[in-house]
């Protein structure tokens, strides 16, 4: 098989030894001659299944009793309107702007009320998070929603702001599970699982108990939280093949010696590449130090007209889907949690390759 490392920013790369299990397991789940795709949901071994998955993920963030985990479709960009019809209840609600993913909640939940921008960082092309002093919020808002880890703009948060008891409800889709975090501090955490968690199909959600009684009547029960909380996420038939490869990401992620030490290689990785993009005139990275992503890495070349070769080059070098996302440009180097150091390590090596080759050209 050809050795590749796959820089997709999700769906994207998952850790070889669950791929490897996933397909010892793909007849026979456990002896019981049947493929995990074929379970009935609510039969003994899917809800074993079920059931192991939702104990390690919360054993991994340390989530509170007091927060139900739910498991949804509709992903990430579901979630924008569902958010909405759960949390408002007749209120307004404050978004800040960071990156295209969070602009695009704030459009999707507009929709269901009153959505107040409490602060962006739209003029500056998306290269910081607005000093937390600066957010115009509201003290009566349902809640205040931001994007953790702006997956295209490569911007992420490390702080968390204090809201005044108002819920903060984050879209962590894209850094989820690579470093720990505080749950009691957020009403809502939810990320489609497309990239630290499983394949697509997946949404997780976690989402205090308190916050669970005030949906619009309107929300439809799949997407209805207090419903599905009741119901075990099986008010409709889960996506039971992404949970089970859910749960095998998160026994591998707990061998690894959870969150914790994933986040210090994660630092290792993300340190490599930007020490280098820091250190030549070549590439650059846009992103004000304080809030470069370790996931999700956007460089340019200084001369764009060198793109195409620049990918060509790579995917020769084995180092696949570079490319940055259309609205951006550039390249981009998604680097998850089942990223190998030995990926960023060659990614690197090529990179200067192609810079000493094409400096000595011009
Ligand atoms: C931060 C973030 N939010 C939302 C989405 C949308 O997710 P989905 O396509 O699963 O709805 C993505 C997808 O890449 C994302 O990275």
């Amino acid at each position: 098989m050809k050795k590749i490392f796959n820089f997709s920013a999700g769906p994207a790369v998952l850790p070889k030894p669950v791929l490897e299990r996933a397909q010892q397991e793909m007849l026979d789940w456990h002896g019981s001659g049947m493929s995990v795709m074929e379970m009935s949901h609510r039969g003994k071994e899917f809800t074993y299944i079920l059931e192991k998955t939702e104990a390690d993920f919360r054993q991994l963030l340390n989530i509170p009793a007091n927060y139900k985990v739910l498991f949804l479709q509709g992903g990430a960009i579901g979630e924008n309107a569902i958010i909405p019809m759960n949390l408002l209840n007749g209120k307004s609600a404050d978004y800040v702007v960071t990156g295209a993913w969070s602009k695009r909640s704030v459009e999707d939940a507009k929709a269901y009320g009153h959505i107040h921008v409490a602060a962006s960082a739209e003029n500056s092309g998306f290269t910081h998070v607005p000093a937390f002093s600066q957010w115009k919020l509201n003290p009566d808002a349902a809640y205040v929603h931001y994007c953790t880890n702006e997956t295209i703009n490569g911007v992420e948060f490390i702080d968390v702001p204090d809201t005044h008891g108002v819920p903060i409800v984050a879209d962590m889709s894209s850094h989820i599970l690579s470093r720990p975090i505080d749950v009691s501090q957020y009403g809502v955490i939810y990320g489609g699982a497309q990239k630290n968690i499983g394949p697509a199909g997946l949404c997780l959600v976690i989402v205090r108990e308190d916050l669970l009684a005030q949906a619009s009547p309107l929300t439809p029960a799949v997407f209805h939280w207090k419903t599905q909380a009741e119901h075990q996420s099986m008010i409709n038939t889960p996506p039971t093949y992404s949970i089970y490869i859910a749960g095998l990401v998160f026994e591998w992620l707990l061998a690894q010696g959870g969150v914790a030490a994933i986040e210090q290689a994660n630092i290792a990785k993300a340190s490599l590449l930007y020490d280098y993009l820091d250190q030549t005139d070549f590439y650059e990275n846009k992103i004000e130090k304080a809030y470069r992503s370790r996931m999700n890495i956007p460089f340019s070349l200084r001369d764009e007209a060198l793109n195409d070769a620049f990918l060509k080059a790579a995917e020769e070098a084995g180092l696949l889907q570079l490319k940055g996302h259309r609205s951006v440009g550039g390249m981009r180097a998604s680097m998850y949690n089942a990223m190998p150091i030995e990926g960023v390590q060659a990614l690197v090596t090529m990179m200067q390759s192609f810079a000493e080759k094409h400096t000595k050209s011009l």
